[in-house]
C-alpha cells in the first residue's frame, strides 16, 4: 500500500489582471534574447500577441510568432513549429492561447531539449530530463496546461489523442492573466469552464491515494487523490458554480473571467497530481466519434459519469452539491449526492453544452466501438473511484446518448 503523496506545479506562477505586463522582466530574468511565441491566427486577429510583444519590446527582446495552432492539436501543427523553432533558434518558448496552444508549445520543448520526434514521448514518463525553457499563458479558462504536466495532441492518421505525460512538461512560468480570457466567445467560455469543473471533480471523487492501483515499478505522473489537491479542487468548484454562467453571459464580466481563470489553474494544480478518469477516457472516444471540442465532450459527459460513481463517493458527491451551491440540510447523503448531478445538469443547460451524445451526432451503433476505445485508457480509468468494465463503459455512454 502506498500512503506517500507528493504535489508538482509550474517552477513559478504570476496571477493577476495585468500579469502580461510583467513578461519582459520575467524573460529577462530567464536570460532571455529571442523569444518564440506560439500560438493561432484568432489570437493574432484578437490583438492577443500584440498585448505580449509590448512588455517584451520594452526589454528588447527579439520576438518571433509562430500562429500555426490549430484546437485540438494535430501533429503536423507541432511538427510545424519545431520546424520554425529549430530555423529561429529562441532562447525561451511562450505557449499562448488555450490548452491546444500551450499543448503544442511543450511539446516542442520536450523534441528542442532532447531530438527524436514528438510520439517518441508519448506516454507515461517517457521525457528523459528537463525541456527546452518554456512560459505558458492561457487565454481560456479550462485546461489548466499552464501548469500540468501533459500534452495532448492529435495523431489523425492514426486515429486519435494521444498524451506525452511528465512533470518536466511543467513548465518555468505560467502567467495566468485574466485580461487575455475576455476576448473568448460563449461558446469556448462555456467549453473550457466546464472542462475545468471535470477536471475539479475528477481529482475531487478520485481513488484515494493509499488504494491507487499502482504496479510495482511503475512510474505515473498520476497518484491518486491526496489532501492538497482536495482542497485546491473544492476551491475550483465553487468558484466555477459561481462564475462559470456569468462568464458565459457576459465577457466583459472581470470578476468572473477572473474566478474563472483561477478556477482552471487550481483544477489543473489537483488534477495532474491526482489524475482524471472516467470522463476524460470516454472523451477520447467522443471526440474520435463526433469531433467535439475537449470542453464539449467532457461537460456532456460530467454528470452521467457522477451518477455512475456517487455511490463510491457519496460524501464528495454532496460536499460537491454544497459548493455549487445547493441547499443539502437534512438530505440523506444519496439524495445530496444526486443534488450534486442535478446542478451539473443545470449548469450544463444555462450555458448551452449539449445534453447527450445524439445532439452532437452520436448514434447508438456507434455506442459498443467507443466503450471499447475508452476501456483501453487504462492510466486514467485506474484513477476512478469504482472500478469499471468495458459493460459499464457501455452502459454509461448509452445512458448519454440523451
Ligand atoms: N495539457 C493538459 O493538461 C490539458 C488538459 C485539458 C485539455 N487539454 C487539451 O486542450 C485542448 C482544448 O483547449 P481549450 O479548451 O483551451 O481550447 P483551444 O485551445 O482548443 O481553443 C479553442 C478556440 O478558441 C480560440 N481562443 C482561445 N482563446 C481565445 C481568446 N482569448 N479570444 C478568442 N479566441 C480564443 C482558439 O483560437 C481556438 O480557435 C484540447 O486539445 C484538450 O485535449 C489539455
Ligand atoms: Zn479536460
Amino acid at each position: 500500500m502506498r500512503t506517500t503523496w507528493t504535489f508538482h506545479n509550474a517552477e513559478q506562477l504570476l496571477f493577476g489582471r495585468g500579469a502580461v505586463g510583467q513578461l519582459g522582466e520575467i524573460a529577462e530574468s530567464l536570460g532571455t534574447r529571442r523569444l518564440l511565441v506560439i500560438t493561432d491566427k484568432t489570437l493574432v486577429d484578437a490583438g492577443l500577441v500584440d498585448q505580449v510583444r509590448a512588455p517584451l519590446a520594452a526589454v528588447d527582446i527579439a520576438v518571433e510568432v509562430f500562429d500555426g495552432g490549430e484546437p485540438e492539436p494535430p501533429l503536423h501543427a507541432v511538427n510545424d513549429a519545431i520546424a520554425m523553432a529549430t530555423e529561429s533558434k529562441p532562447d525561451l518558448l511562450l505557449g499562448l492561447g488555450g490548452g491546444s496552444n500551450m499543448d503544442i508549445a511543450k511539446a516542442v520543448a520536450v523534441v528542442m531539449a532532447h531530438g527524436g520526434s514528438v510520439k517518441d514521448y508519448a506516454g507515461d514518463q517517457i521525457v528523459p530530463g528537463p525541456i527546452f525553457p518554456l512560459i505558458l499563458m492561457p487565454t481560456t479558462a479550462g485546461t489548466g496546461s499552464e501548469v500540468t504536466a501533459a500534452s495532448v495532441l492529435c495523431d489523425t492518421d492514426a486515429g486519435g489523442k494521444f498524451g506525452i505525460l511528465s512533470n518536466h512538461l511543467r513548465p518555468k512560468f505560467a502567467i495566468v492573466d485574466p485580461m487575455l480570457t475576455v476576448s473568448c466567445p460563449p461558446k469556448v467560455t462555456a467549453a473550457s469552464g466546464i472542462d475545468a469543473l471535470t477536471h475539479a471533480v475528477e481529482a475531487y471523487t478520485a481513488i484515494d491515494n493509499e488504494d491507487f492501483p499502482l504496479p510495482e515499478g511503475e512510474r505515473t505522473v498520476y497518484q491518486g487523490r491526496h489532501p492538497l489537491a482536495d482542497v485546491l479542487a473544492e476551491r475550483a468548484i465553487e468558484l466555477v458554480g459561481r462564475h462559470l454562467r456569468s462568464a458565459v453571459e457576459d465577457g466583459n464580466d472581470l470578476e468572473a473571467r477572473e474566478g474563472m481563470a483561477l478556477a482552471a489553474t487550481l483544477a489543473g494544480m489537483a488534477f495532474s497530481n491526482v489524475g482524471v478518469a472516467v470522463v476524460h477516457a470516454l472523451e477520447y472516444a467522443l471526440n474520435q466519434a463526433a469531433h467535439t471540442p475537449h470542453g464539449t465532450g467532457c461537460g456532456l459527459l460530467l454528470p452521467f459519469v457522477m451518477r455512475f460513481n456517487a455511490s463510491a463517493r457519496l460524501t464528495q458527491m454532496s460536499r460537491i452539491a454544497e459548493l455549487l451551491g445547493e441547499d443539502i440540510a437534512g438530505l440523506d447523503a444519496e439524495t445530496a449526492a444526486n443534488r450534486a448531478v442535478t446542478a451539473v445538469e443545470r449548469l450544463k443547460a444555462d450555458i448551452g453544452i449539449p445534453t447527450g451524445m445524439s445532439e452532437v451526432g452520436v448514434t447508438a451503433e456507434q455506442v459498443p466501438e467507443m466503450a471499447k476505445a475508452a476501456f483501453g485508457v487504462k492510466r486514467i480509468l485506474r484513477v476512478n473511484p469504482r472500478s469499471v468494465t468495458q459493460d459499464d463503459l457501455e452502459s454509461i455512454l448509452q445512458s448519454a446518448l440523451g
